[in-house]
This record gives C-alpha cells, structure tokens and sequence, in this order.
C-alpha cells in the first residue's frame, strides 16, 4: 500500500431502503448495493417499506431470493409487523433478523416487543408517536413522545434499537433506560449529525425532507457529539433513495441518499478514525453476531483500502489532491472528502477497485476464487 493509504474493515449499515420492486426507478438491489460497495460498505441491513412491504413469508422469501442473485454486499432483512404475529416464526426461520416498527404500529407497542423477545428476533423503532405527528410532522414533540412510549415499554423488556435518533433529550431517555436495562442501543444518521433545518424548522427546502425531520443546531451538535464521544451505539445511514426529479419538486417524499459517501465522510468529518470503525464497523458487525468489522485473525476479511488526503506525518501530498471526491449531488452536496475508497475486498477477494469498479457480485461467483 502507498504511504497515503490505510486499511480498514468494510462497514456494516444497520439501516438501509434498498428499492427495487415497483420501486426500481428510484435505485435497485443491483444499483443500491453498488454504492455501498464502492463506498467501503460491505454488509447492509435492509428495511420492510418495499413496495410490496416484507411483512409475510412469500415476500421474505422473494426478497432474499432478488438479495442473493443481485446484491454486491452481504445483506440481511428486518421485517414488518405482520397483522397475525404468529407467522413472525415462519419468518424467522425463512432469515428474518428482526422486526422494524413503524410510527402505524404503536398501538401494538407491548405485543410487538413480546413477540419480538419470543421468536429472538431483534427490535428496530422508529420512534415518533404517531398522534403527534399528525398534529404536527416537523416538530420535536412527536420523536420527543415516541422515545418515552417506547422506553416505558423497553423498560421491561429490553432489546430494542433506536433508530435515527435526532433530539439531544431522546439521548438523555435513552441513557437512563440503558442505566436499568439490557439490551438497549441506537443509530445516528450522518444528516443528523451534520445538517440542521437552521432557526425555523418549517423553513426547511423540500429536498432535505426527511424522518425524523432535521433539527436545530443544537440537537446537530448534540447528535454528532454522540458519534464524536461513542455514546451513539451506531452510525447507520436511514439510506432512502428518492429520484431527483422527486427530490426537486416541491412535495419532495421524505428520504436522502447517502449510502455512497456515509464512511469517507464519517471519517472526514470525525476526525477519529478508530472510533469511526467502531461506530460503522465493529458494533454493527457485533450486533448482527458477524465475525467482521475488526482487523484481526479469525475475521471474516471484508476490507477497505481508503487514499487519506493526509499523510501519516501530516502531510498533503500533492500528486493526489485532487482526487478526492467533493459530493456533487444530494444532501451533502459540496462537502469535500479526506478519504477516497480505492479497493474494497470481500471476504479476502477484491471485490471493487476505483479503476475498474465492481468485479463480483455476492451471489454470482462472476471471479474466479
Ligand atoms: C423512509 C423511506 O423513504 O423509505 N424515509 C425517511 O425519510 N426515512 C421511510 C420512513 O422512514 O418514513
Ligand atoms: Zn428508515
């Protein structure tokens, strides 16, 4: 490897909306797990809001058939709470790793957690209550209600992860159901950490709409310390692909792109390359039970060879500055990179190079090892 270049673990993405389906015009498996791949993204968990949604065993089944023929990356699947929770067991069995509760499903808060707990099926939540988010979808009351009702129910529990948590105080509830209880985690998204909505949080342009949506600065600062110190269990990116077109109008659905960029630009803006690794590698790689996300002997070598704009010694070296990407589109857009991906290996093969692009799909054995 040049002096300019490190080694890393391939991150694993807890959070992702692969589209697909009647959605293929937004991204595909083949396309979404591309950009993964070629942004050091080695392993990514997918969400149920497919259209059609994967909450029955036919579905499951057909998603994880289209996965294993298309995907670049190694993919796992949470699914919807089905309406009868009996068939969560054939789910299960079929390779479900967990359920994804919806703001809809709150009514059934307490039979979803049971269920979930029973069947060892691991608990994801979308946390803004549902009657709040009526009242008002934009503002901090709904996630600030919804953090609260899910803890009270975790509190009992446990084994709940938090999605996309964007308030300083949905932080603070979530330290003290951790102080009493097992099992407990949560994600930060890069937008989270790193765009706020600025004084009024009605005046946001419609392509950074998003759930939950962007916060004031505060909350910003307040997310991106939690990644900076590690009190976020994980970075996971909310991956949720829209057209352009879709994202320029003014009804702009909510959802960004960031699936590409998330790990050069977590290591740009932290600073902290170990705890970078940590918060994208190592914990959801552990959470998952995966032997990945550590460099180590015994692991599973799902690696990154990322170009560093800074040597080492502190230096920039000048015969590769401008190689580095500035992002040209989405919600990052301008931001420039520290770090370029060069190679990504999969389970020791090289898998994508920046000068050739992918060379093998998971599924297909297009290499020859
Ligand atoms: C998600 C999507 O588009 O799939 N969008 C988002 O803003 N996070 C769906 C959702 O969580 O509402
Ligand atoms: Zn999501």
């Amino acid at each position: 490897m040049a002096e300019d270049e490190i080694l890393l673990p391939g991150a694993t993405d807890l959070h992702v909306h692969l589209r697909d389906w009647e959605e293929s015009y937004k991204e595909t498996v083949s396309s979404g797990t591309l950009a993964a791949l070629s942004g050091g993204v080695t392993t990514v968990v997918e969400m149920p809001n497919t259209k059609p949604p994967i909450d029955n065993p036919e579905a499951l089944s057909k998603r994880l058939e289209l996965l294993e023929s298309d995907s670049y990356v190694d993919c796992a699947v949470h699914v919807g709470l089905p309406r009868e929770l009996q068939i969560l067991s054939a789910m299960r069995r079929e390779g479900a790793i967990g359920v994804k509760l919806y703001p809809k499903d709150f009514p059934r808060l307490r039979e979803a957690f049971r269920a979930a707990h029973d069947q060892s099926l691991k608990l994801a939540v979308h946390a803004e209550d549902p009657e709040a988010l009526v009242q008002d979808p934009v503002g901090p009351r709904a996630e600030e209600n919804g953090v609260k009702e899910v803890c009270k129910v975790a509190s009992r529990v446990g084994n709940v992860r938090f999605c996309h948590v964007s308030l300083a105080s949905s932080v603070s509830a979530i330290a003290e159901l951790k102080s009493h209880t097992n099992g407990v985690s949560f994600e930060v998204t890069p937008h989270h950490a790193l765009l706020s909505c600025g004084p009024d949080y009605r005046q946001l342009p419609p392509s950074l709409n998003v759930r939950p949506p962007l916060r004031r600065e505060c909350d910003r600062i307040a997310m991106f310390e939690t990644l900076r110190n590690g009190i976020a269990d994980f970075y996971a990116t909310d991956h949720a692909p829209h057209t352009a077109s879709e994202k320029e109008s003014q009804n702009a659905p909510p959802g960004l792109r960031s699936l590409k960029f998330a790990y050069p630009l977590l290591l740009t803006e932290l600073q902290d390359v170990a705890m970078a690794c940590r918060l994208y590698c190592e914990r959801p790689a552990a959470y998952l039970g995966e032997t990945k996300g550590k460099i180590e002997p015994g692991m599973i070598a799902d690696l990154v060879v990322f170009r560093t704009r800074t040597r080492p010694d502190g230096q920039e070296p000048e015969a590769n500055s401008n190689e580095f990407d500035i992002v040209e589109t989405g919600p990052f857009v301008g931001r420039r990179l520290g770090y370029k991906v060069e190679q990504v290996y999969k389970g020791g093969v090289l898998s994508y190079s920046s000068e050739t692009g992918p060379l093998a799909k998971r599924g297909r054995r297009e290499h020859s090892a």
